[in-house]
């Protein structure tokens, strides 16, 4: 079993401790992945460990429902909370160290004085719909990194905004680490795999599928440029009276502005709906001809 510490302090000594483990086992100085997590684990958030342990000697997944990320009338309360059941499938995947601090030893005292903005794209879709949720993000992110000082981090691309965000962050503010993002793992039907499913009933579970529809339809026009991309994406979604779309957008992977008319090349199509109470998102990326 992985040691479960719920401490900075025991984080940093677990860290010592298998540091000097590995340095006795003749392996030289062992590299560290950092993978952050809000818990409630699917396969998904194993093809990050996976992806870490490719990377690292040492894997260090944390587990905290980040308060900092969530909107007074967003699912804080509700969000899952499955710690036991995930520290055993970290178990089998070879995990050493788990982090799963509580609100109060990320955040003593409160509310923080200082805190990362993320900016105008921060506030771009995800972030229009959920306002300050990336200045959540890349504080906490900012705070794991100083917290386990890995030499990689690993994210899922499904969280693609908050992918772009985390990197901006660490080119702005210098900091040393690797950052590792790994492709979205799907069901069989297509459904990005995310800790919200669990909350679908079985007909809003089926119309779910209906973003990766979208999401496959778009990629099939993007020959035909970016109007057909979002006319492709949009006929399948405005068919399902189940799925209420917040935003679909084309943008390019490396300004995360949305493409002009016109453009060529790769883009990313990133799409939002809530499905009953349920808000999830994907996305994908296209050649635009
Ligand atoms: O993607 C998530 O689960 C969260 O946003 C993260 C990166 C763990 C920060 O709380």
């Amino acid at each position: 079993m992985p040691d479960v510490v719920e401490t900075i302090a025991g984080l940093r000594s677990q860290l010592r401790l298998a540091r000097v483990d590995a340095v006795s086992g003749g392996l030289g100085r062992p590299r560290v992945a950092l993978v952050p997590t809000m818990g409630a684990l699917h396969d998904g958030h194993l093809a990050l460990v996976e992806r870490a342990k490719e990377r690292a000697e040492i894997v260090v997944v944390s587990i905290f429902v980040n308060p900092l990320q969530f909107g007074p009338s967003e699912d804080l309360a509700l969000y899952p909370r499955t710690v036991e059941s995930d520290v055993e499938r970290l178990a089998a995947h070879g995990v050493q160290i788990v982090f799963a601090p509580t609100v109060g030893e990320i955040y003593p005292g409160g509310d923080l004085q200082t805190k990362i903005t993320a900016g105008d794209i921060g506030s771009l879709y995800e972030g229009r719909s959920r306002r300050g949720h990336f200045d959540g993000v890349l504080t906490v992110v900012a705070k794991l990194l100083n917290i386990v000082r890995p030499d990689t981090v690993v994210f899922g691309e499904k969280d693609a905004q908050q992918v772009f965000l985390v990197k901006r962050m660490i080119a702005d503010l210098n900091v040393d680490v690797d950052v590792a993002a790994v492709t979205t793992v799907r069901e069989d039907d297509g459904l990005a795999l995310s800790s919200r499913n669990r909350f679908l009933d079985p007909k809003q579970r089926r119309a779910a599928r209906s973003l990766s529809i979208a999401l496959e339809a778009a990629s099939s026009s993007a020959d035909r440029g970016i109007d057909s991309v979002i006319a492709a994406a949009q006929s399948v979604l405005t068919g399902d009276s189940t799925i209420e779309l917040d935003y679909l957008a084309v943008v390019d992977p490396t300004t995360f502005l949305p493409v002009d008319d016109g453009a060529h090349g790769r883009a990313l199509v990133l799409i939002a709906a809530r499905v009953g109470e349920t808000r999830l998102i994907d996305n994908v990326t296209v050649y635009l001809a």
